[in-house]
């Protein structure tokens, strides 16, 4: 493996678009809404705005600066920095992780082709929300065509990853995620403007402390460890193809704006139209599929809005699902000297079994639980809240502490000016800060309240 051989991204651009287009994705408009919703609204946005900040840009950064520097995918990126060390157990964590987040989220994304397949046959045509639940419940749980949906999805992600094509994805992408921004404000402005909508807002941005505990916290870090496609190793593998010559902190700042709009956009479309029905914001995770359509439903060329919607989202999560196999990918290729054609194929295909389950869990096997979950929000739960939590956390503690300040700073500087006193905060952040926090949030949430 040498640097010319590597693909590389066109530039600031390319970068922003193809790491914004990672983390934009189901994580915002499906996953953000139905937690949110679980976890009591106000309160939980405010420490996810605070995790993203705090914790979530200091750990892009990192990713990109350990992947920049060495070269190399997730894993052997710490066995170039760290030869001989156990450091590339780091990368080998996010190689699981990825086939965790794969396997449910091919599900969900499966079920957005299913939606728009229904908005184009009229299916949500006059239908109360107790009829729209029915239905994604009735859906969900027949096992044939949502395992169709989900290894289509799966092929087309293999086949972009296969082709090597996300530069021309990255071409797609910067037209298609401004239009879903233009779609979400749409359905914004729609959901505002329903009667009693304001409840709705009010659930979302007005905090109530009392509904948080230690679990919440780390149910909030979590969702913004997912939504930001940290802790696996996918901006290490992105990092890893962007030019000497792109500002990283700019970078980091831009894909965890754009992401954070589109997940609060996606509560302000969400909230306001769910307590102007008057549902429970506790759906789970059927909670966008009724919702959603209702709304379409209830406005003028919603049909129109409905379709484009849900190709949209698709799209969304077709750019994020490439990112994580790409991590597995580019793993097979230069750890295992695999083919990319192979290690394509071997990836999708293992994690296709894994996946098969998580889309069974609506059906046949919701019975089936372990730790009181079934096989998909036990992925779920596990991805997000235990191996990106635990990922970011060793992430942070290897730049802090391992690789150290100076070295650091080095591959920064190569492409922008820092100023002194942002360099000392940033630093601090990812030294001090983000491992006690995390540290502190999962073993608050995991021994403590597991004991009370
Ligand atoms: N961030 C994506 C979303 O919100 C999901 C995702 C893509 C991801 N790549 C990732 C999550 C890497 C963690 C790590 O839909």
């Amino acid at each position: 493996m040498s640097l010319t051989n590597r693909d590389g991204f066109s530039g600031k651009f390319g970068v922003i678009a193809a790491a914004a287009g990672s983390a934009v994705g189901l994580g915002n408009i499906w996953r953000f809404p139905y937690i949110t919703g679980e976890n009591g609204g106000g309160a939980f946005l405010l420490i996810y705005l605070l995790a993203v900040v705090l914790l979530g840009i200091p750990v892009i950064l990192s990713e990109f600066v350990i992947g920049r520097k060495s070269q190399a995918n997730a894993l052997g990126a710490f066995r170039k920095l760290s030869p001989g060390k156990p450091w590339w157990l780091i990368g080998l964590m996010g190689i699981v992780a990825a086939f965790v987040i794969l396997s449910f989220y091919t599900t969900v994304a499966g079920w957005t082709l299913e939606y728009i397949v229904q908005s184009i046959t009229g299916g949500f045509h006059n239908k109360s929300t107790t009829e729209l639940a029915d239905d994604f419940n009735n859906f969900t749980a027949s096992s044939f065509r949502p395992l169709l949906w989900q290894l289509i999805f799966m092929l087309l992600t293999a086949w972009i990853v296969f082709a090597g094509i996300q530069k021309g994805i990255e071409k797609y992408t910067k037209i298609l995620m401004p239009l879903l921004l233009i779609m979400i404000i749409v359905v914004c402005i729609r959901s505002l403007s329903l009667e009693g909508s304001y409840e709705g807002l009010k659930f979302l941005f007005k905090p109530d402390f009392n509904k948080i505990t230690a679990q919440t916290v780390l149910l909030a870090l979590g969702q913004a460890a997912f939504s930001l496609s940290i802790g696996m190793g996918a901006l290490i593998t992105y990092g890893s193809y962007i030019r000497k010559d792109t500002p990283l902190i700019k970078v980091s700042t831009d894909v965890a704006l754009a992401d954070t709009t589109i997940a609060v956009l996606s509560g302000v479309m969400i909230f306001p139209a769910l307590f102007a029905l008057g549902e429970s914001p506790a759906a789970g995770p059927g909670l966008v599929f009724i919702t959603l359509p209702k709304l379409f439903e209830s406005m003028p060329a919603g049909e129109f809005f409905a379709v484009m919607f849900f190709i949209l989202l698709a799209v969304a999560a077709l750019t994020s699902t490439i990112s994580v196999l790409e991590v597995v990918v580019a793993y097979l290729v230069e750890e295992k000297n695999m083919s990319r054609p192979k290690a394509t194929i071997i990836g999708a295909i293992s994690i296709s079994i894994t996946g098969v389950l998580c889309t069974l869990s609506f059906g046949p096997l919701k019975d089936f639980k372990i730790f009181d979950k079934t096989v998909f929000d036990l992925m779920n739960y596990i991805s997000a809240n235990i191996l990106l939590t635990f990922g970011a956390l060793f992430i942070v503690i290897y730049c802090g502490w391992i690789l150290k300040k100076q070295p650091f700073f080095e591959e920064l500087k190569i492409s922008e000016k820092i100023h002194p006193i942002l360099a000392n905060i940033l630093f601090f952040l990812i030294k001090y800060f983000a491992p006690i926090a995390i540290g502190a949030i999962a073993i608050g949430a995991f021994f403590i309240e597991g004991l009370t």
